[in-house]
């Protein structure tokens, strides 16, 4: 049995608030001086229905399935004077966006000036290389920040730290990379980190993302891969982390592991995953899947880790950030657990 009377493990996901970084007002209203990139309007839960808006740095991110309606416009504007806005952009939101290509599934620009080929914003007082050209995704998930934030604060909740050892010893094992943006955060802390990614261009991406704050991308490793092969090839070699960090996609086809499917393939994930995570060490499971329950993501976990023969010791999980609140017609769709194993 988890020691933390299973954090928040064993409830359902957003019964509890999270250690906030900002609260809404502050972010929405651009007070915080460390961050500038967040959700402005989720869409029900801010009264703009199918409307998202992230506001990046010095522009605005629309998204919405349908084109922009003149009361949607007229906000735009407003919000662009009001928070000193360069240039609006507007994105045709797109379920189905593996079957599009990069022109296509890149914004477009609506009001104001264009923004660079890549633009930095601030995030809790680092820097991260963003891109409104490089198809559907922006270089950054917004919806990760406060659990970023815990990484580089190594703090989960009171009592509950991501490392428990001395800092600048811990290693990070982070698959699925992306732009690296967690692992900026713990390199932050001192952490050695192996990044693992099917894509070059992402890799890249996060050196890029390592120098901006001030970290040599040299003493890190970035592994170009499929992330269920190398973990295997890792858990082979014997190797041991700290903190181990799962955030896939929710469907990914590789040459070497064929398809992988968030929704049905999660557990054998985390069975390959566990025996990288040090005793007493972190791994940290994260899923955007809204067609994975969280009542089910974390059957999948645990029946993964019982499958490696790991035990869970102190869990917690986490909540959406307060710019993308959940309400009964927009449920959670991302889950985050922190799982300390034995
Ligand atoms: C949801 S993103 C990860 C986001 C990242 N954790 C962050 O917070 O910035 C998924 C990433 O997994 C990568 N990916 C997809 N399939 C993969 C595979 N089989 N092995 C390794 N990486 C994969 C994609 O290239 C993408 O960068």
């Amino acid at each position: 049995m988890p020691k933390r009377s299973n954090g928040t493990f064993g409830k359902p996901l957003n019964t509890k608030p999270s250690s906030s970084v900002g609260t809404p007002r502050k972010l929405r209203s651009g007070r915080d001086p460390k961050t500038n990139a967040y959700r402005l309007i989720h869409g029900h839960a801010d009264r703009w229905k199918d409307l998202y808006v992230d506001r990046l740095g010095d522009f605005l991110l629309i998204q919405s399935p349908q084109p922009l309606t003149d009361p949607q416009l007229e906000a735009a504007i407003k919000w662009k004077g009001t928070l000193k806005i360069k240039g609006v952009y507007y994105k045709k939101l797109n379920r189905m966006v593996q079957r599009s290509n990069t022109t296509s599934a890149s914004p477009r620009i609506i009001m104001g000036l264009e923004a660079p080929d890549e633009f930095e914003v601030m995030e809790n007082g680092l820097k991260y290389r963003l891109s409104l050209k490089q198809g559907y995704s922006t270089g950054l998930f917004l919806d990760m920040r406060e659990n970023r934030q815990r990484i580089l604060s190594n703090h989960i909740e009171p009592g509950f730290a991501v490392f428990n050892l001395p800092p600048g010893t811990a290693t990070v094992l982070n698959a699925f990379s992306y732009t690296c943006s967690f692992s900026v955060c713990a390199a932050r802390t001192g952490a050695t980190t192996i990044n693992l990614d099917l894509s070059r261009k992402y890799l890249d991406w996060g050196r890029e993302n390592f120098l901006l704050n001030q970290v040599n991308p040299k003493d890190h490793d970035f592994i170009y891969g499929d992330a269920l092969e190398w973990m295997k090839r890792l858990a082979k070699r014997g190797e041991r982390h700290d903190l181990v960090i799962l955030d896939p996609p929710t469907f990914s086809r590789s040459k070497q592991s064929g398809v992988f499917l968030a929704k049905r393939d999660y557990s054998s994930l985390t069975k390959a995953a566990a025996p990288l995570v040090r005793n007493g060490g972190m791994l940290l499971a994260c899923c955007n899947a809204a067609g994975l329950s969280n009542a089910k993501f974390r059957e999948e976990v645990r029946r993964g880790i019982r499958g490696s023969g790991r035990k869970i010791v102190e869990a917690f999980s986490a909540i959406q950030p307060p710019d993308f609140p959940v309400t009964k017609t927009e449920p959670a769709y991302l889950k985050a657990s922190w799982l300390r194993l034995d």
